[in-house]
């Protein structure tokens, strides 16, 4: 039953007035961008609309870019609709899909519509495509925008909707046949914006945390009641933060401190960001207790795709984290970055929404002032291998005419035709390889992918890879205690688990050591391991398996069985039991063998006598007795959450020559996370070849193609659409 107080709700929201109006639009239009204030009702109302106004209409896709969006808002719609999750509204995400056969509005992440795209080019089972968030501009959205144009020419009777907060609309409208725009006119109120008075915003990135806290804590001391919404950046410093401010806050005499104690005498603090369980959640949307703060810390979540209400205080940070591509390693780094203009403005907005409210930046106008004016979308700064894959896959062989809203550096799109011939992925005319071709059945980065597919044909070890690879795909397996004494123990726990060719083993040692102790909650708890995350990364493991069972892809186990440990069954069962991860024997070099398929170029050198190392190509530039002394090369640590972190003294540093990372995380410090011992002789040959590969020539700019072919006029002919793109020169 859907209560008085959700219709209440729903009838309050700007957008209600509007209803009629929209409907009306929808029926006439099947291309459409509508946009609003972010809060006005578009993500929980406008499809719940047009479930109720058009009976043909048998199911509605909305795509949000993050996967927690998809999921709260959902739970939210279901709620109002008054039906349980997963029956009429329901969600899919990665791993994830909670919804039945009763479902009719499915909201998804724009990731796994790109992947039915790529399957069904006509997107055949939707009436309705709802592109929701279009401001945010992810990469996958922009290139879903791309293949729903042809979607459209394929299917006119699909009604596809954009939605958007108030940024760039004309943008939309113009790329999709400059189709009617409908404006849902905002309600807001004035927000006071103060800036920071310090002008040296860069060099103060280190202590926005600690700043963000303090204004927090003086606007709970000196503003009238109202909630605070704080923008960080990411899960390690929200979780600080709200510890120092609930911390800070004990201490207030609030008598004397807080000035109008008479109204607030107290605060709630939540924490918002991707990876936090939904239901912990919950609370967030609601009032706080009676004479309480609320005080949120969040990501950029909270800037336009989660609207919290009440806020009418914005401590903004001026900080983002964001996908940044890293050139010489050919991957995607997260990086702190500064936020655009736009995007300030929009986080000063959310203090505004139902009164006037005020903005506490953290920055300098001066700062302001030297900010992007909008955000740079995420296409023109990532790698875009898995993109280039997916287009492949659909047959789109001229990526570089792909249309694109905004089209992505050719560079970026060389290096990743560049990377899937070096991954064997696409040949040298840039056709699919049927090893490119298996890659893709995997919602995996295209390197993950390629370890999967090697570890089942070449290496026979798909079994162990699998359970690697899910490892991989989760965040935050250990659990990290607040007191120190905790933190020792739990760094002590979990020595047990450490292999001494590094994390990739320990990982694989953690999840069998998990499987054989029956998931237990205890077992976990003892250890500081993180058993939602292990769950997740069984249940991922699951998936991954059935797609290589359906797709023929042997799983094969590289254990080995040690006679011994067979003929000494009869000791106590429950010890070898316990015991059994440190016993079971794996072979672990074609293990690692197999993951330098794809991580040949995720390769480091030790410094001669330091415990610190250097990108290989780094390491080839300089000559090899320089490197040590070049103090301009990129200095890579080892994180201290890594098995081979020096002081676990797992293994003497002098044994480790190369070590191949999962990725990097740039704090102050570049840190490698997830590495482990790897021998030069598995991807010298391919490190060659990479080297080999000077230049990756695209249709049309390319001399040598041109040289005796009538390219001038080629409108006519046929084989030209299915041209290569590429063309892979190697230097002799
Ligand atoms: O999409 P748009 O930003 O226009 O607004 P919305 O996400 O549909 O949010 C409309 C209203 O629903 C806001 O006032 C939210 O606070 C509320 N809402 C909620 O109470 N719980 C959720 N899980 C999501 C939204
Ligand atoms: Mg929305």
């Amino acid at each position: 039953m859907v209560s008085a107080s959700i219709i209440k709700q729903r009838e309050s929201l700007p957008i209600f007035p509007y209803r009629q109006e929209i409907i009306e639009a929808i029926r006439q239009e099947n291309l459409l961008v509508i946009i609003g204030e972010t809060g006005s009702g578009k993500t929980t109302q406008i499809p719940q609309y047009i479930l109720e106004s058009f009976e043909d209409v048998k199911f509605i896709g909305v795509t949000q870019p993050r996967r927690i969006a998809a999921i709260t808002v959902s739970t939210r719609v279901s709620e109002e609709h008054g039906s349980k999750l997963g029956e009429v509204v329901g969600y899919s995400i990665r791993f994830d899909d909670c919804t039945s056969s009763k479902t009719r509005l499915r909201y998804m992440t724009d990731g796994v519509l790109l992947r039915e795209a790529t399957l069904d080019p006509r997107l055949e089972q939707y009436n309705v495509i709802i592109v929701d968030e279009a401001h945010e501009r992810t990469l996958e959205t922009d290139v879903l925008f791309g293949l729903l144009k042809t979607t459209h020419i394929l299917r006119p009777e699909l009604k596809i909707l954009v939605m958007s907060a108030t940024l760039n609309v004309e943008k939309f409208s113009d790329f999709f046949n400059s189709c009617p725009i409908f404006v849902i006119p905002g309600r807001t109120y004035n927000v006071l914006i103060n800036h920071h008075r310090d002008a040296r915003i860069i060099s103060l990135k280190s202590t926005f945390v600690m700043r963000a806290v303090e204004t927090a804590l003086y606007i709970h001391c000196q503003e009238q009641p109202g909630d605070i919404l704080v923008f960080l950046t990411g899960q390690g410093e929200i979780e600080k933060a709200c510890r120092d401010l609930l911390d800070q806050e004990a201490n207030l005499n609030y008598r004397k401190d807080v000035k109008y104690a008479d109204e607030v005498r107290g605060i709630v603090v939540y924490p918002i960001y991707a990876t936090l369980e939904t239901l912990e959640q919950k609370a967030v949307f609601e009032d706080p207790p009676r004479y309480t703060r609320k005080i949120i810390f969040a990501t950029n979540i909270a800037q336009t795709s989660v609207t919290i209400p009440g806020i009418k205080y914005v401590v903004d940070s001026g900080f983002v984290k964001q996908k940044s591509y890293d050139p010489t390693t050919g991957m995607d780094a997260l990086l702190v970055v500064p936020i655009s203009q736009a995007a300030a403005t929009q986080r000063a907005g959310r203090a505004g929404r139902t009164a006037p409210g005020k903005a506490y930046r953290l920055y300098s106008r001066e700062s302001f002032e030297q900010m992007e004016k909008e955000t740079i979308p995420e296409i023109q700064r990532s790698s875009l291998l898995g993109t280039v894959l997916s287009l492949k896959k659909m047959g789109i062989r001229d990526i570089l005419n792909f249309e694109f809203i905004d089209p992505p550096d050719p560079l970026l799109v060389k290096n990743a035709l560049k990377q899937l011939f070096l991954l064997e992925a696409i040949d040298d005319k840039g056709k699919l390889t049927r090893l490119g071709d298996e890659m893709s059945i995997f919602p995996l980065s295209p390197f993950l992918s390629r370890v999967l597919v090697a570890s089942s044909k070449e290496f026979e070890c798909s079994r162990e890879i699998l359970i690697i690879v899910a490892m991989l795909s989760v965040e935050e397996i250990f659990i990290s205690p607040r007191s120190e004494e905790k933190q020792f123990e739990a760094g002590e726990r979990r020595k047990e688990f450490y292999h001494p060719s590094g994390d990739h083993m320990t990982l694989l040692n953690i999840f069998e050591a998990y499987l054989d102790n029956g998931y237990s909650r205890e077992w976990c708890k003892e250890r500081y391991l993180n058993r939602r995350t292990l769950t997740m990364a069984k249940n991922i493991r699951d998936q991954l398996r059935e797609l290589m069972l359906k797709h023929d892809l042997p799983i094969i186990s590289c254990r080995i069985k040690n006679e011994d440990k067979i003929n000494d069954n009869n000791r106590s069962r429950k010890r070898h039991r316990r015991n059994s991860h440190a016993d079971t024997k794996y072979d672990t070099n074609k293990i690692l063998e197999a993951f330098s398929t794809s991580y040949y170029i995720n390769l480091a050198k030790r410094h001669s006598h330091r415990p610190l190392f250097y990108h290989y190509a780094s390491a080839r530039a300089s000559d090899n007795e320089d490197i040590d002394a070049n103090s301009s090369l990129l200095a890579l640590h080892i994180s201290s959450t890594s098995s081979l972190f020096p002081d676990n003294k797992i293994v003497r540093m002098e044994d480790l020559d190369w070590v191949m990372y999962h990725n990097v995380l740039y704090t102050n410090k570049a840190l490698m996370k997830v590495i482990s011992k790897v021998k030069i002789e598995w991807v010298e040959e391919r490190l060659k070849l990479f080297e080999k590969l000077v230049s990756v020539n695209l249709d049309g700019d390319d001399d040598e193609k041109n040289e005796g072919q009538e390219n001038e006029n080629d409108d006519d002919d046929d084989d030209d659409k299915f041209k290569a793109v590429t063309n892979i020169k190697i230097e002799e």
